[in-house]
């Protein structure tokens, strides 16, 4: 049987994959942060996923305008690295497993969560950002990865609670796949930060402490957040953090935090890291 062993919240800030990319992990501004991250990556070596189930969301690189599904899985081979204007980042591509990834499919809209179909699509830093942050720069990634692009970018983005029924669903479906596997599936993004307007580079420290001690303690409050709340209380960007609901609601009732770190600035992000393995 497949079973999700744990759940990694992250941020994926852009400028940190630029920041590795350009060979400034050393410099001031980025040392405390990539410091915070060697836990992580030390649990992530140990651990060794077979899967990873990658909850992210496309920032118009793989989707434009045309077409913006609100849950797409990626069910293809490999996923190209996107061209976000500066060039695909130098990472090695992201490798896929096809037939968990129908498994999957077929499993969510028979459970009544209408999922799209990706069979061809390019990843950008929100899935690559993570993966660096985790396992730093190998030549291969060591484990497969199945994207689960959310939209959070045009309103309206799905409610905390549909986000958190889905990763309900996901474990399920990740418990019929009858084959021997760890899973760990990631919810990426956040925490507070606001990108643009007059409230750009708004972070709301308070509010994301609480988010993380309702990861472990008591999701139940999170999912009632609404969606204004999250843009009102720690910027319009935060809505991002519905999709670390969908982690904790693949994780089931029990879990350990293992690991915490949170550190501001990072470009207008606050970082924050979780690590929460199921009991
Ligand atoms: C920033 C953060 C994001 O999540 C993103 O997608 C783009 C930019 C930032 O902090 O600059
Ligand atoms: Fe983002």
């Amino acid at each position: 049987m497949a079973r999700i062993i744990a759940g990694v919240g992250t941020s994926h800030t852009p400028a940190i994959g630029a920041a590795v990319d350009n060979g400034k992990v050393a410099e001031p501004y980025w040392a405390p942060l990539f410091k915070g991250y060697e836990p992580a990556k030390a649990w992530m070596a140990r651990t060794r996923p077979d899967v990873v189930i990658m909850v992210y969301n496309d920032h118009v690189n793989a989707f434009d305008f045309k077409i913006i599904p609100t849950f797409a899985l990626g069910c293809a081979d490999e996923f190209p690295i996107a061209d976000e204007g500066w060039g695909p980042r130098p990472v090695p591509p992201v490798k896929g497993y096809p037939q968990l990834a129908a498994h999957l499919v077929q499993s969510l809209v028979l459970d009544e969560f209408d999922i799209t179909i990706v069979n061809e699509m390019q990843v950008d830093h929100g899935l690559t950002v993570p993966m660096t942050l985790l396992y730093g720069t190998p030549q291969a990634w060591p484990c497969r990865v199945i994207p689960l692009a959310v939209n959070v970018i045009q309103y309206p983005a799905p409610t905390g609670h549909r986000c958190y029924m889905l990763g309900k669903a996901i474990a399920k479906a990740v418990e019929s796949w009858n084959e021997d596997l760890n899973v760990v599936i990631f919810g990426t993004g956040g925490m507070s930060h606001q990108i643009q307007g007059p409230r750009a580079g708004l972070v709301n420290t308070p509010f994301d402490q609480a988010f993380l001690d309702g990861l472990s303690r008591d999701p139940e409050r999170l999912v009632r957040i609404q969606p204004l709340e999250y843009l009102r209380e720690a910027g319009a960007e935060a809505i991002e953090l519905v999709m670390w609901l969908i982690m904790r609601g693949a994780l089931g009732e029990k879990v350990e935090e293992v690991h915490r770190f949170y550190h501001v600035p990072a470009s207008s992000t606050a970082v924050g890291n979780i690590i929460l393995e199921s009991r």
